[in-house]
């Protein structure tokens, strides 16, 4: 039985975790440096490439032990290391943790593309999934559609020709004075606001299955400065109304263009409570099955990593100890 340890260091998250190929989580650490950013409303690069410094061995660490491993002979059969896309400073940090955990073991190093890592967060928690399988990936960087044929097989359908929907969320939470990570702060509040309080443009109304959220973000802006009477949860609703109407509207032409058996969501975004019931309906009304993950899979995490990890491994994809991180990887079609 291969057994791999991931390593995710792309943005604000230093995570290590332990996967074997029947894809059971054996461990996953989970440490964030997002206290330090929220006064800035969005993550800081360099501060959180010096927090992954801190924080990375004691993760690695509690990572192998938390697996039942020896942490100076674990018996891993390679380390799945995130080199992209991220932050290249964090990235950096992983990647080179990575290089000297395999040199030290003697065993491969496995780079993996953080969005290919999100695609296999389902997986885990459901590797009795029927495929072809329609998956909804968004977070604070991304916003795609992604048809996978089978595990490791993957081709972006759509995606957003802007702004991702995480990105609109924290922006609007900014504005509204929300701090940062705005989704869970606005998903809070929405629930108890009227969505009909502000008329708010639905985007890409177009026949394609591309997204955009940057003129939603403005819109909000410009509607709510002309309406300063209107109460936060009012215009929390209004925007989380019309950006899980853009998601699912998308989402449902997919379902109609492609022949799946499975609809999944994928990504922080993933976490959203209106988003989640949505899909779970357009699901039932296609008569095909639901994946929402557990909200810790939902956001970033190292399982993910080590999955996908185990998945190029198992196909001989394992890469050199000169590999380099790459911020702007793209996400190929095959793992
Ligand atoms: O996948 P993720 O953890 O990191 C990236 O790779 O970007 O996603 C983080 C994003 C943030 O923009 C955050 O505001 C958003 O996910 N998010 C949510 C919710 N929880 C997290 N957005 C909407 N509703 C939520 N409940
Ligand atoms: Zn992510």
């Amino acid at each position: 039985m291969a057994v791999v340890l991931g390593i995710e260091t792309s943005c604000d998250e230093t995570a290590a975790a332990v996967v074997d190929d029947a894809w059971r989580v054996r461990s996953s650490v989970v440490e964030s440096s997002i206290d330090q950013h929220r006064d800035f409303g969005g993550v800081v690069p360099e501060l959180a490439g010096r927090a992954h410094v801190a924080t990375i061995g004691p993760v690695v660490r509690r990572a192998l032990e938390g697996a039942g491993l020896e942490v100076r002979r674990p018996g891993v059969d390679a380390v799945a290391v995130t080199t992209g896309p991220g932050l290249i400073g964090s990235l950096l940090v992983g990647l080179a943790a990575a290089k000297a955990y395999a040199l030290a073991w003697d065993v491969p190093l496995v780079a993996v593309n953080h969005l290919e890592g999100h695609l296999y967060a389902p997986l885990l928690e459901r590797p009795d999934l029927a495929w072809p399988v329609m998956t909804l990936l968004v977070s604070g960087g991304h916003t795609m559609l992604v048809y996978q044929g089978a595990p490791g097989e993957h081709r972006v359908i759509g995606e957003t020709i802007d702004d991702a929907a995480g990105e609109a969320y924290d922006k609007v939470a900014r504005w509204l004075g929300l701090g940062y990570p705005g989704g869970p702060p606005i998903d809070r509040l929405a629930g108890q606001g009227d969505a009909a309080a502000l008329a708010l443009p639905v985007s890409m109304t177009g026949d394609d299955l591309d997204f955009s959220f940057s003129g939603l973000k403005s819109a909000v802006v410009r509607a709510g400065e002309k309406r300063p009477d209107l109460d936060r949860a009012d215009v929390a609703a209004s925007f989380q109304g019309a950006a899980v109407e853009q998601l699912v509207r998308k989402l449902r032409r997919a379902l109609e263009r492609y022949e799946v058996r499975g609809v999944a969501l994928a990504g922080g975004v993933a976490a959203n409570s209106a988003l989640r019931a949505a899909t779970a309906r357009l699901a039932e009304e296609f008569g095909v099955e639901v994946n929402l993950p557990t909200l810790a899979m939902c956001t970033d995490n190292a399982a993910m990593i080590a999955a996908a990890g185990l998945a190029r491994l198992a196909r001989g994809r394992t890469s050199g100890l000169d590999c380099s991180a790459d911020p702007n990887w793209a996400l190929s079609s095959v793992t």
